[in-house]
């Protein structure tokens, strides 16, 4: 019914979400921080909810008429708290990002020290970037990984925090497969009277089925965005002990933010619910599984992954053995209709625009039910499509074959079907 509405009164907004509709069925979508969220996520993202101004909280809000909106967001912030086992929760950030800057304002002033993970070597923009507000306006000291290792040496990132005092230690990052040990984090913040803030954006579906340590029993603040291995709709929130409860609400609003987006923390509530089921468990199983298969597969054809190997939903590949930079893995591999992100590797040779590496993540083919056998079968087709790169009638077939490989695996089928129909197509 609103597809049809839409489609008679905007056909070309109507276009563009049924085409992109099409493009996540017909692609292999390997970005790690992309998902496919239900359609109940979708159903609440898509409700009256987004008319309601509600600044405050429940039950302590700015404006009239909060009733409904008020069961929506409690029902988030409880199941919130069953899936992540924290004090308190935050289900209000718009975005990482947003949570982020609600977390440092918290605890530490603008000017203070943070240490985070270099942008490089697996951190995040708002991880303390020269460009991002993190690098902005605290002073940053970033740490790296080891250079033989190409994982989290705790050594020198204590001997940092020794030196430099940080009042924050962020620990958490957007391109590192390996397991991250909250608990040493938590022993060098101790002992140099830091906060940790822990960002679990990506991993935040490994640690709520247990697949991954948390840092809820040590970390001062914890973020996470809701739309990554969460399989939430886009947004994030942010999680502390007790006593830091009162400061981060008045951070997050009115400190840093306007009025919530209600009808994507219904959306959010959603999504918890679909987390706190046993069948998410056997889901994020099956995302570690395809992505050790896959980043087997990729060795036997030749490529380097990035610290040997993978622990959780992702891995980085090191392109260099196939003389291709990631710039021109990206094209090329969007050409055949695989979707991947170029990506700097630990001490990249390239610049960042055009990288030595791609960063690869099973969470959104898993979604769609693929297994370990079509992850070989994926780790082929993006070794043909790298090596032919010139090669268009070669590149054709490997197209043709993705093509084919999808049609197993339907994405979003009823809504495809009833766009298709409503184009005339
Ligand atoms: C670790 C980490 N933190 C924060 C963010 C930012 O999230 P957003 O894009 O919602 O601002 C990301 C996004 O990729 C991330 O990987």
């Amino acid at each position: 019914m609103n597809s049809d509405l839409l489609a008679k009164t905007d056909p070309e907004v109507f276009a563009a979400i049924s085409k992109e509709t099409s493009r996540e069925h017909n692609n292999l979508e390997l970005i790690a921080s992309e998902n496919f969220c239900s359609e109940a996520v979708l159903a609440a993202l898509g409700s009256v909810l987004t008319n309601k101004y509600a600044e405050g909280y429940p039950g302590k809000r700015y404006y009239g008429g909060c009733k409904w909106v008020d069961v929506a967001e409690n029902l988030a912030i409880e199941r919130a708290k069953q899936l992540f086992g924290c004090d308190h929760a935050n289900v209000q950030p718009h975005s990482g990002t947003s949570a982020n800057i609600a977390a440092y304002l918290t605890l530490a002033k603008p000017g203070d020290t943070i240490l985070g993970l270099n942008l490089s070597h697996g951190g995040h923009l708002s991880h303390g970037h020269p460009l991002n507000f993190s690098g902005r306006y605290f002073k940053v000291v970033p740490y790296m990984v080891d250079k033989d290792t190409e994982t989290l040496d705790y050594a020198a990132i204590r001997a940092l925090a020794l030196e430099h005092k940080p009042r924050v230690i962020v620990s958490g990052a957007s391109a590192y497969p390996r397991t991250i040990q909250f608990d040493k984090f938590q022993e060098i913040a101790d002992e140099v009277g830091a906060a940790q803030l822990a960002d679990i954006a990506h991993i935040a579906g490994l640690v709520v089925t247990g697949l991954h340590p948390s840092p809820v029993p040590y970390a001062d603040i914890v973020t996470t965005t809701t739309h990554k291995t969460l399989r939430g709709p886009r947004g994030a929130m942010a999680m502390c002990k007790q006593k830091y409860a009162e400061d981060l609400d008045r951070m997050v609003f009115p400190g840093t933010q306007g009025g919530p987006l209600e009808h994507c923390i219904a959306a959010k509530a959603v999504a918890f619910k679909e987390a706190l089921s046993g069948d998410f468990k056997t889901y994020q199983q099956q995302v570690l599984a395809n992505a050790k298969a896959l980043a087997e597969a990729l060795t036997a054809c030749g490529f380097r992954i990035v610290s040997g190997g993978t622990d959780n939903h992702l891995m980085m590949v090191d392109l260099r053995p196939k003389k291709i930079t990631g710039r021109d893995a990206e094209r090329v591999l969007g050409k055949v209709r695989i979707t991947v992100n170029r990506n700097t590797i630990p001490y990249d040779p390239e610049k960042p625009f055009i990288s030595s590496g791609i960063r690869l993540g099973t969470p959104a083919l898993t979604t769609r039910n693929m297994k370990e056998p079509e992850m070989k079968v994926i780790a082929g087709l993006i070794d043909r499509a790298v090596t032919a790169r010139d090669n268009e009638a070669e590149l054709d077939k490997v197209k043709a074959e993705v093509g084919e490989l999808v049609k197993g695996f339907p994405l979003y089928a009823e809504r495809r079907a009833e766009y298709r129909a409503l184009a005339g197509e």
